[in-house]
């Protein structure tokens, strides 16, 4: 699941992202080349044999365990670079839109901890913050959204809004700092640096979005969860989390086929949908399919009756959304169009590696978007 494809220089100008998912380890590393940001290599790993479960599956691994999985991937994708940019799991942030008058604009960092208290579970010491205004008018992606650097607050991505009105909107994050020390010890254990670490819905976005004014749909197909980002004139507008992912699929399969997880994952992974005839896997896929999309559906037309907006089109990312056949289930269920995230068409690579590069794209969005992050400073 690796392929250090590409020629390697020194580190100095490089980037490693880092996407430790709850399932797989992804790294890619970046280089800038006269001006280009470059792809040298890149890497999966999944975790499931880590802690005694299959490939596909979800764990929840010690630091030390994440640490030599880390290790071993960094390795076998041939990485070079010593710094890192660490993509966060968005399970393990809180994200909320607080609005505010518009005079208070100018006083973000005082007022936004206060305000942040409300939402934020617990004291708010404990966390690290970052927000960013919500634009009201133009479209404008922010490469540096939502940011966590250093576990310290961090306000970037402020805009002088030359027509305030009455009551702006901001975007705010907040991470535990546990979880940003956690990740700290992880990349410290593998000896690399980093400064960046940004929580993941920012990575992706970066990563697949192109600049458009029309709201669309992020679609994260991961091992146990499916996230969906609804981004609206290049920001995130809201988050949904189902609770349902690939790996529910490998065990329907497993259940109705009476066949071993392990094998339920291969048969997921080579067949997928791709075969009409084969009802009975078809059958069995789509006994969490069906709750996936129907959740996704809800949300999208939440969306519409509460914004006036219809949502026409879907972005697939994650492995998950890598099964044969899932982007035409989601187009005929959601009846919308839907594309698969293209991660990899953000950076140079040689040409004749670029269908390969198409379809493993969206299994890598976090982590070639984390390392864009790097050079966007
Ligand atoms: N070609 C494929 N066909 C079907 N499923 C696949 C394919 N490749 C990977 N998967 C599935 O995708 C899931 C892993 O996706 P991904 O790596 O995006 O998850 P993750 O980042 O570990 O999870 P999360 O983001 O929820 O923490 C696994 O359950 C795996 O079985
Ligand atoms: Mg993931």
């Amino acid at each position: 699941m690796f392929s250090g494809l590409f020629k390697k220089k020194n580190s100095a100008d490089s980037v490693v992202g880092i996407d430790i998912g709850s399932s797989a380890i992804k790294v890619v590393q970046l280089s800038e080349k006269r001006g280009r940001v470059v792809l040298d290599t890149y890497g999966a790993l999944a975790l499931g044999p880590y802690s005694g479960a299959e490939v596909g599956q979800a764990t929840n691994l010690s630091s030390d365990k994440t640490a030599s999985a880390l290790s071993e991937i960094l390795n076998e994708a041939k990485i070079t670079a010593k710094n890192a940019a660490i993509a966060i799991p968005f399970g393990s942030t809180l994200m909320t839109i607080i609005e505010l008058p518009a005079a208070s604009e100018k006083h973000l960092k005082d007022i936004i901890p206060i305000e942040a208290k409300k939402y934020v579970p617990v004291p708010i010491n404990e966390v690290s913050l970052d927000w960013s205004l919500i634009p009201r008018d133009k479209p404008e992606p922010d490469k540096s959204r939502g940011a966590v650097e250093d576990g310290k607050e961090s306000s970037r991505g402020k805009k002088d809004q030359k027509n305030p009105a009455e009551k702006i909107e901001v975007l705010v994050v907040a991470i535990h700092n546990d979880v940003v020390g956690k990740f700290k010890q992880i990349i410290g254990g593998v000896g690399l640096q980093s400064d960046i670490f940004e929580v993941e819905i920012f990575s992706t976005l970066r990563a697949v979005m192109e600049p458009t004014s029309e709201p669309i749909m992020i679609m994260d197909v991961g091992a146990a969860s499916t996230k969906l980002y609804i981004v609206e004139r290049g920001n995130v507008e809201s988050s949904h989390t189902i609770n349902r992912g690939s790996q529910d699929i490998t065990s329907t399969i497993s259940r109705s086929l009476r066949l071993p997880i392990k094998e339920a994952e291969i048969i997921k992974r080579t067949k997928g949908l791709g075969f009409r005839e084969d009802r009975e896997l078809g059958g069995a896929i789509f006994l969490t399919l069906d709750h996936i999309f129907s959740e996704a559906g809800k949300v999208m037309r939440n969306y519409r009756s509460k914004s006036g907006q219809v949502l026409n089109k879907v972005i697939l990312v994650g492995g998950g959304s890598g099964m044969k056949g899932f982007a035409e289930a989601a187009s005929a269920n959601l009846q919308v169009e839907v594309l698969s995230g293209d991660p990899f068409s953000k950076v140079e690579a040689p040409a004749f590696v670029s269908d390969l590069l198409k379809n493993t794209g969206p299994e890598f969005a976090g982590a070639v978007g984390v390392a864009l992050r790097y050079f966007s400073e």
